[in-house]
This record gives structure tokens, C-alpha cells and sequence, in this order.
């Protein structure tokens, strides 16, 4: 039988299928499924006579000079990236087009040229559109440079010797090629084998690369899922078109830690690095309304604080409406239900709009305590204590559940000027932990149960004032 010439390629995983489908059966995306010439070459196991080499081991033990980090001094950027850019690594920066990868990049590698050998490609604008925005950026005389080039083969034959540059970019990866291959730029292939190439060698000369890949919903070109598995560190640049904050959240990191974020602000002149981004989250926070809170948040190593709004209107329709930003609309659902099993309050009857200010998204559970406190405060019209924090995990029989790193979240919030926190109850009281709390100089209540903090807004609906009601 002869064999079919043409395969069909997913583009958002790589799946290969036999037939044309509307949606791919392995990562479940539609639409992503596009026709391909079946590679040539078939493997054909070990057989065929040729000899392998030896292997040879050494310890674990052996000394590794250890290279220093490339430090880019954007230190949101650096930090992302575990402080700093490994040499001999590949890195690569995923992230929805116009989001600011470009912008980022350029403005790291400024940074970064001033002591080190920096090289961007861009395989997307022509060189006086990168010129233009270095220019606006205020990097006109960076010493980066610059070149528009998309053939693999070119770029690795100009960086394959010992004047390899320190940091090279390449923007993006699906408009690089590899002249082997018959398929298009941006296909599955494509991307993986410039990828491989590039990545091949960064490790043989030591140099980092750092690869932009654009996330795409459509499958016209491969995304940069593809790719995580052959990098070494993973960073998603987002953020919501209709905020100027942009979030650059580390997902794998082989040199440090993969929870980290670095918060950014779109300006005219580039991204700004936002040192302090409860400020900036908080920024709008009125403290008298009734249905916020604010939750006292970690994002990887640094305490964040954030809004959480509700609001609860009668549902003109049999089924109520769910909307939730920034938030997990599952774990809302499982609040409202515990509270209505639990503490008897009911909502159910009403549409029910939850969100996180500023446009970040909050995957913690401990922003449970926070929500609920957001619900009841909505659902009777009473303001939420004035400024008090709230965290807190919710378990399904109500109880609240301590979460990590209590204090330092407590330490951020008494740092903006907070007076009061409703916090869960730790479990082993023991004496240092609670001191630690107390020595944050807030006003700690700690509940152990939802129906305490129903309790909260009971008192302030009889008394009036929340200063009395709120102590412990
Ligand atoms: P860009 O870096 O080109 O996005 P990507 O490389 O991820 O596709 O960013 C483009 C957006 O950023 C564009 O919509 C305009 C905005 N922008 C600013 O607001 N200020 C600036 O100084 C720059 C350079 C871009
Ligand atoms: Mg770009």
C-alpha cells in the first residue's frame, strides 16, 4: 500500500493524526489540526552495522566553576528569572501577541549590553521599526546588535564560534525557519527543529538564548506549549488589554523558583517596573463599600495585596448568572454553597459578580476568607470593617484553615497602612507564632469557623461601628 504523503499535525500540541478533525482529541483545542508532508525519513531503530561510543561518567561531585548570572538591573525581570540569565540556558517568553514581549526583551537587553554581548533578531519587524521603538524606549545607544534574519542555518553558522555573543534573542521563534524542512514557518516541525537547533547551540557555546513564542488561539502557527519541555525556564508575559499591568509569571524555571511574578506597567515609554504592586493594586480601594475586601495575597516569594468586589443583583432569570474575573468561578461556587450549607446564607436567588481589581488573577486558596467576607459584606449591604485585611482557606464544612507565610502577609499589610486583619486560627498555637502576629503591630482577630466571620458583620449591623466589634 502506498503511504499517505501528508500528515495531520495538531498545532497546539504536536499531535500527529491520521484524518482531518475539527479538534484535537489529545489537548482537546479546536480547530488547531493543519495538513503536513510527512517528514522523509522514517527511523529505523539501532540496526545497520554502525558502532555507538562508550559513555563516559564522572561524579556528582565534580567542581563546576561556577558562572556567574547575567543581571539585566530590570529587577521584576531578574528576579522572574532567578536572578539573573544562566549562561548556556534557553529561555523562552510566551505570551498573547501585543502583550509586550518585544518591548520587554528590548528593553532587557539594553540593560544588559552594557556589560555583556547582547544579539536580537527579529524575524518579525524590519530594523528601523526595532530602532524606532529603542529609540522611544530611550536605548538608541544601547550597544545591541541587531539583525532581521529567519534562516536557522544562517544564524547558527554566524554565532557558531568563540566570539559567540553573551545573550541572544530571537523574536519570535515561529518566523524562524529551518531550510530541511518542507513545511511552512510556524508549524509544528518548524518551530521544534529551529528551536533544537538554536537551543543545541546556546549549550555548545555557552551563551543564553532566549526564545519569544506567541501564544495563538487560532492554530495558524504552532504555540509555545511545544516548546516547554526543550527550554529551560518558561516565563508567560500577561496581562488584560484593558489594564496597562503586565505579569511576567515564571511556569518552569530549572534555576529557580516557579512561582515568582514580576508586575510591569505599560507606559508610552516602555514597561515600568511596578516595585510595589499592593500599592498599585489597591490604588482605587475605597474602604466604605459595601461587597470589598482586601486579601492579603502571596505571588511566589512577595506578599501582594489585592481587591475583591462583589456584587449580588436579583436574577431576572430562573437560572442566576456566575461571572468571575480573576478568580476561580468553581471555588466560588463551592463558598456561596458552604455558606448556605454551613452559616444558612442563602444567595442563590441572585446573579452574582465577583472580581479581582487591577486585572490579576489570584490562584491561592487562601483568597477563600477574603471572598466570603466579600459575599456577606454584598449580600447585607454592610462594608467590610475599615481597613482590614482578610485570608484564609475555607474547608467544606466551613472551618477556616491556616494558610503559609501569615506573617509576612501581615507585615505587607500593616506596611500600607492597615489595621486590622481576620485571619484563620493556627492550628499549633505555639507561642512564637502567635507573638510573630501580634508583632506585626495589626489588630488580629483569628476565627475558626465562617459562622465567626458572619458574626463580624452581625456586630457591625447592630453596633454600627466597627472598631469595637472587631476586636478579639
Ligand atoms: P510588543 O512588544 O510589540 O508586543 P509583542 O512583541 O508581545 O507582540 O508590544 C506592543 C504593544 O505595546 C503595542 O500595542 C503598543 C504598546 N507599547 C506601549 O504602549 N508603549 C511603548 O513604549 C511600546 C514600545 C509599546
Ligand atoms: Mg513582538
Amino acid at each position: 500500500m502506498a503511504r499517505s504523503t501528508t500528515q495531520y499535525v495538531c498545532q497546539q500540541c504536536g499531535t500527529v493524526h491520521k484524518k482531518w478533525a475539527g479538534r484535537c482529541d489529545s489537548c482537546g483545542e479546536w480547530n488547531s489540526i493543519s495538513e503536513e508532508a510527512t517528514p522523509e525519513s522514517i527511523p529505523k531503530g539501532l540496526g545497520g552495522g554502525k558502532k555507538g561510543r562508550k559513555i563516559e561518567f564522572v561524579g556528582l561531585e565534580g567542581s563546576e566553576a561556577q558562572v556567574p548570572r547575567r543581571v539585566s538591573g530590570i529587577a521584576e525581570f531578574d528576579r522572574v528569572c532567578g536572578g539573573g540569565l544562566v549562561p548556556g540556558s534557553a529561555l523562552l517568553v510566551g505570551g498573547d501577541p501585543g502583550i509586550g514581549k518585544s518591548t520587554l526583551l528590548l528593553q532587557a537587553v539594553g540593560r544588559l549590553a552594557a556589560k555583556h554581548r547582547c544579539v536580537y533578531i527579529s524575524g518579525e519587524e524590519a530594523i528601523d521599526q526595532v530602532r524606532m521603538r529603542a529609540k522611544r524606549l530611550g536605548y538608541a545607544d544601547a550597544k545591541v546588535d541587531l539583525a532581521a534574519a529567519t534562516n536557522v542555518r544562517d544564524i547558527c553558522a554566524t554565532f557558531d564560534d568563540k566570539d559567540a555573543p553573551d545573550v541572544l534573542v530571537i523574536d519570535s521563534i515561529q518566523t524562524m525557519y529551518v531550510d530541511n524542512l518542507d513545511s511552512a514557518p510556524g508549524s509544528v516541525a518548524q518551530v521544534r527543529t529551529s528551536a533544537q537547533e538554536l537551543i543545541r547551540l546556546a549549550k555548545r557555546r555557552g551563551f543564553c538564548v532566549i526564545l519569544v513564542g506567541h501564544v495563538t488561539k487560532e492554530g495558524q502557527i504552532a504555540g509555545p506549549r511545544i516548546l516547554e519541555h526543550m527550554v529551560d525556564t518558561v516565563l508567560y508575559f500577561e496581562g488584560d488589554r484593558g489594564h496597562q499591568f503586565r505579569i511576567l509569571r515564571a511556569v518552569k524555571n530549572r534555576f529557580g523558583a516557579t512561582d515568582e511574578i514580576g508586575v510591569f506597567e505599560m507606559t508610552e515609554k516602555g514597561l515600568s517596573e511596578i516595585t510595589n504592586p499592593s500599592a498599585l493594586f489597591l490604588a482605587d480601594h475605597r474602604g466604605d463599600v459595601s461587597g470589598s475586601t482586601v486579601f492579603a495575597g502571596m505571588e511566589g516569594s512577595r506578599p501582594m495585596l489585592v481587591e475583591i468586589q462583589s456584587l449580588l443583583a436579583p436574577s431576572p432569570y430562573g437560572t442566576p448568572r456566575r461571572s468571575v474575573v480573576g478568580w476561580d468561578s468553581s471555588r466560588l461556587s463551592m463558598i456561596m454553597a458552604v455558606l448556605e450549607a454551613r452559616c444558612s446564607i442563602a444567595m442563590g436567588d441572585n446573579d452574582v459578580y465577583l472580581n479581582v481589581a487591577g486585572g490579576l488573577r489570584i490562584a491561592e486558596p487562601a483568597a477563600d476568607l477574603a471572598v466570603a467576607a466579600s459575599l456577606i459584606s454584598a449580600l447585607n449591604n454592610i462594608a467590610m470593617p475599615n481597613q482590614t485585611v482578610a485570608f484564609g482557606e475555607v474547608g467544606l464544612s466551613g472551618e477556616v484553615r491556616p494558610v503559609g507565610q501569615m506573617e509576612a502577609r501581615l507585615k505587607e499589610a500593616a506596611k500600607l497602612g492597615f489595621k486590622r486583619a481576620i485571619v484563620p486560627e493556627a492550628v499549633s498555637s505555639g507561642k512564637g507564632k502567635r507573638k510573630g502576629l501580634g508583632a506585626t503591630g495589626l489588630d488580629v482577630l483569628e476565627i475558626r469557623h465562617l459562622n465567626d466571620l458572619v458574626g463580624v458583620f452581625r456586630d457591625l449591623a447592630v453596633g454600627g461601628g466597627e472598631t469595637e466589634a472587631n476586636r478579639a
